[in-house]
């Protein structure tokens, strides 16, 4: 799918399958956690990356940027789940397992919830509110701010 900046989004993607992100216009930056840590990596302009299947991540697409992201089809017994977490301490905060049939009302619907609830906002852990709404993304000042995941079409680490 091609998909065009911004989004405002701070859900984190659990794919059963590989994704590549493919920037064809702009920059942009992508979160992901990596054995209990909270990693940031700029996507520029014509860059892929490619995101090992069951890595949480989550994209953050300033305005104007066009991007193409690669994903597998999904058989209808696939599931795959959204994350939250922490902005401070990167503490889980919550989670929603969906079933491919109806893939997009659930996604909405489990965005919506979250950010309509200063409960599920709040960290258990370190007492952190996030606002009500996620900020639209900026465009990114730093190249590299976080180790490579893979970059294709190098191999993927094995993990
Ligand atoms: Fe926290």
């Amino acid at each position: 799918m091609i998909i065009r900046g911004p989004n405002a989004r701070r859900d984190f993607h659990v794919d059963p399958s590989d994704e590549i992100f493919y920037m064809l216009r702009g920059d942009m930056v992508l979160e992901y956690m990596q054995d209990g840590q909270r990693h940031q990596q700029v996507i520029r302009e014509g860059e892929r990356l490619l995101v090992p299947a069951l890595t949480p991540h989550s994209p953050h697409r300033p305005p104007d940027t066009w991007g193409l992201v690669v994903e597998m089809k999904r058989t209808p017994e696939q599931t795959e789940s959204l994350l939250w977490f922490c902005d401070r301490c990167h503490a889980q905060l919550y989670d929603v397992t969906m079933h491919v049939a109806d893939i997009e009302g659930e996604l909405k619907a489990a965005i919506e919830h979250f950010d309509r609830s200063v409960a599920l906002r709040t960290c258990r852990q370190c007492g952190d509110v996030q606002p009500e709404q996620p900020p639209v993304p900026q465009h990114p000042l730093h190249a590299g701010l976080g180790p490579l995941i893979g970059r294709y079409p190098w191999p993927r680490p094995s993990h």
